[in-house]
């Protein structure tokens, strides 16, 4: 049976996702965070299934949270790396992704350092693909694991206003977090150095501010951005001294926003760089740890949605 509420094959953006369908994902992740919280965290939900995670590129948080997400649902889990793969052979994108087809695999989570190159794998497929970040386009779980995380806290996510602060050019994440936000009624505003905003960002329906004491008055939410070396080709700030000065998140900073606004981090972060440790570890205010705890659910829910239209599931989470 598919769910009514979310009838696509794929999760391959935020982009194109109505307030409906994120609600649903959030509203299924937040079941599971209390599965994840008992004794008991296993469902035979996803028994007999099979989930390739193919990562072309590092990961900490998503692969392993993809893959304890696959297990607490009942599923066959098998993690595939381009290190130790046949790519490093010369192997196409394309020819792995038909390899793994011929598998019979359920669901495919790909990362990989190219935007736009899960769209193409998921046209060569006959499984549910899911983008677990690619280039600098959409990392479309870690913004719905930060959506469910802000919304366990404030209740909500309309009217909030959010700063999304540091390298917005190179962030897939700052990308995806754009379009949810706006879907869902949040003001957004990015934050940042001229040299690390895309021109042209505020046609995203953002307003942008480069000095980042003025950026983070008012604001209930402030999501600071790794600034993403590899993705680099040349010098984009002075130095990380200049840069933590005017763009690091700090407490004297951290007094500008509300008094309850709360900090994030999508992981993961440099200490000193973009982030203080006295902020990134203040128990009352930062969600960077619950973050992680959200992932795990949030692509709970994922897998369950893109699976519900197969053979002997019942549909419910
Ligand atoms: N936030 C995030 O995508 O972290 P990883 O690179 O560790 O998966």
């Amino acid at each position: 049976m598919t769910d009514t509420r979310f009838q696509h094959r794929h999760l391959l953006g935020i982009q194109g996702l109505g307030p409906e369908e994120i609600t649903t994902l959030l509203d299924i992740a937040d079941g599971y965070v209390e599965q994840n919280r008992s004794v008991d965290k296993r469902k035979n939900l996803l028994r007999g299934r099979t989930v390739i995670n193919l990562f072309f590129e590092n990961s900490t948080r998503t692969r392993t949270s993809f893959e304890l997400a696959g297990k607490r649902l009942g599923a066959d889990v098998i993690n595939m790396q381009a290190a130790g793969s046949s790519v490093q052979k010369g192997e196409t994108l394309i020819d792995t992704a038909m390899t793994l087809n011929a598998m019979h695999l359920d669901v495919l989570v790909v990362r990989h350092p190219d935007s736009g190159a899960v769209k193409l794998l998921s046209e060569k497929v006959n499984c549910a693909v899911i983008n677990g970040g690619d280039g600098s386009h959409e990392h479309p779980t870690q913004a719905l694991l930060d959506a469910l995380t802000i919304r366990r806290r404030k209740g909500r996510l309309s009217g909030l206003t959010v700063a999304i602060c540091g390298d917005v050019l190179h962030s897939r994440v700052a990308r995806s977090n754009i379009h949810l936000l706006n879907v869902m009624g949040a003001q957004v505003r990015l934050i940042g150095p001229r040299t690390l905003l895309p021109s042209g960002v505020e046609r995203m329906g953002v307003e942008v501010f480069h000095d980042m004491r003025r950026g983070l008055e008012g604001v209930d939410v402030i999501m600071m951005l790794r600034i993403q070396n590899e993705r680099m080709r040349g010098n984009f700030i002075p130095s990380i001294r200049e840069y933590f000065h005017f763009f690091g998140l700090d407490q004297a900073k951290l007094a500008l926003a509300k008094p309850d606004a709360v900090i994030m981090h999508p992981g993961p972060m440099n200490r000193g760089v973009e982030i203080d440790s006295d902020v990134a570890d203040d128990v009352e205010r930062s969600l960077i740890r619950e973050q992680v705890e959200m992932g795990v659910a949030v692509r709970m829910a994922c897998l369950d949605v893109l699976t519900r239209h197969l053979p002997n599931r019942d549909g419910a989470a």
